[in-house]
């Protein structure tokens, strides 16, 4: 986002305009910094790495124009679901371009996940015997719970460690192995996703450090070499005024650094190098365009914005931080406020005490950043009020990536049996 003579521009559409064209509150991503996020984090890694893949976790935003961008770029597709295969298919990604690393999985996961041909990445040992009933993978790739797991997030998004849901246990991880090769599995990778928003840069070849003694181990004592070493995503952004970004080149580096003495150690044969970042790619690439409303003067001052927790969670369910701007008004006098959407619900008043200008009034349009990654992916409907718009901006143009929600759907797929009717 720039700003030119105090209106904001995200690319080079000014939000005022988008406001007009589509109304509010809507999602704005910018193809051009995608783009550019893209090719720093690829570059970080295969300068370093030549045989280094990408995996676009494509559940941080499922909107496929703009996971069209991101594997137009040559990303792959990390699947949470089999719905999120079909995405991938949507983009015509399938087979080994496409891994799943799907939790807790149904049968019908499991047989869905099976036919498409897609990477079984299984988050428990439990599982392997499970897809064996249906079918026997090519490859299998287990996701490992390295034993340790960070987030800037608080430790809401924390996925590693004794109190993460995700991945096997460290003593399990041999013998989840041993339990595929002896049922005659050939091909392998290993994958953890230890945690999400980190921006301290030595936390990455520490757990790369933690994965490789790990891995190291299974594959000297079964003789496995590993196809590839998925090291999950994770990659921070900043959120708050003055919080230091990763420094992800030096992140990247030290990464493969210790990747490679760790192969060199236990004696592996060097496998492709894969990351599945998603936030670093899509997060300060989206912003959501808000209006101002109706302002209360009460025991405090309280901007009401069609920003409610139902467009953006994130507030509500992590106390997570989202810069906040006003179009027009940045640069005049500031005032501590506080700002809220329009849902009955208290955690709906998502900022408490901020210092917004002092000016901002009714009709005024509000811009909240970092809101690319878990934004519009995590929204649904409530009190009425429906999901947002989605617009793509590309240099001055600007086009409509996923319609508004309307009333249709609130009913859509409900039936109202007879007896009930009037
Ligand atoms: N791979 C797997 C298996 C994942 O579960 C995730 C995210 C990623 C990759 C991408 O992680 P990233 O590069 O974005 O850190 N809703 C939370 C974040 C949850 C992360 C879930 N997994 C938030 O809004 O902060």
């Amino acid at each position: 986002m720039k700003t030119i003579d105090n209106a904001l521009y995200i690319g080079d559409v000014p939000v005022r305009q988008i406001a007009r064209a589509y109304g509010t509150p809507t999602y704005v991503y910018d193809e051009q910094r995608i783009r550019a996020n893209y090719a720093r984090v690829a570059a970080a890694f295969r300068t370093q790495y030549p045989d280094f893949h990408l995996y676009y976790a494509i559940k941080a935003n499922d909107n496929l124009a703009v996971a069209a961008i991101v594997t137009g770029e040559g990303a792959g597709i990390d699947a949470a679901s089999v719905n999120e295969i079909l995405l991938a298919k949507e983009l015509g990604l399938d087979g080994e371009r496409v891994i799943f690393s799907g939790n807790f999985l149904s049968d019908e996961d499991i047989v869905l996940g099976l036919e498409s041909g897609v990477i079984f990445n299984l988050d428990d040992a439990s599982l392997f015997p499970r897809v064996m009933r249906f079918g026997k993978p090519d490859l299998i790739c287990f996701r490992v719970n390295p034993g340790y797991g960070k987030s800037n997030v608080g430790d809401f998004v924390t996925n590693a460690g004794p109190n993460a849901k995700f991945g096997v246990h460290p003593d399990q991880v041999l013998d989840a192995y041993r339990m595929a090769r002896e049922a005659g599995i050939r091909r392998f990778g290993v994958h953890m996703m230890p945690g999400s928003c980190v921006t301290d840069a030595e936390y990455f070849p520490f757990v790369v450090g933690l994965l490789m003694d790990i891995v190291g181990k299974v594959g000297a004592t079964l003789g496995i070499d590993f196809e590839f070493i998925d090291i999950g995503g994770g990659l921070g952004i900043p959120y708050r005024p003055g919080e230091a970004p990763l420094d992800l080149e030096g992140a990247a580096r030290k990464s493969v650094e210790v990747f490679r003495s760790k192969l060199g150690e236990y004696g592996l044969k060097p496998p492709r190098l894969v990351m599945e970042p998603a936030r670093a790619i899509v997060g300060d690439a989206g912003w959501i365009v808000g209006t101002v409303h109706s302002i209360k003067r009460g025991y405090s001052t309280i901007i009401g914005t069609d920003v409610s927790f139902n467009v953006l969670v994130r507030p509500a369910l992590y106390d997570a931080y989202h810069g906040i701007y006003v179009d027009g008004k940045e640069h005049g006098p500031r005032a501590r406020l506080g700002l809220c959407g329009q849902l009955c619900e208290n955690t709906d008043f998502w900022v408490r005490d901020r210092e917004l200008p002092a000016d901002i009034a009714e009709g005024d349009i509000v811009v909240v950043e970092n809101a690319g990654a878990y934004g519009y992916a995590m929204s649904f409907r409530y009190n009425g009020r429906l999901r947002p718009a989605e617009v793509l901006v590309n240099g001055a143009s600007h086009e409509l990536i996923r319609a508004r929600e309307g009333f249709e759907d609130m009913t859509r797929g409900v039936r109202i049996p007879a007896r009930l009717r009037k």
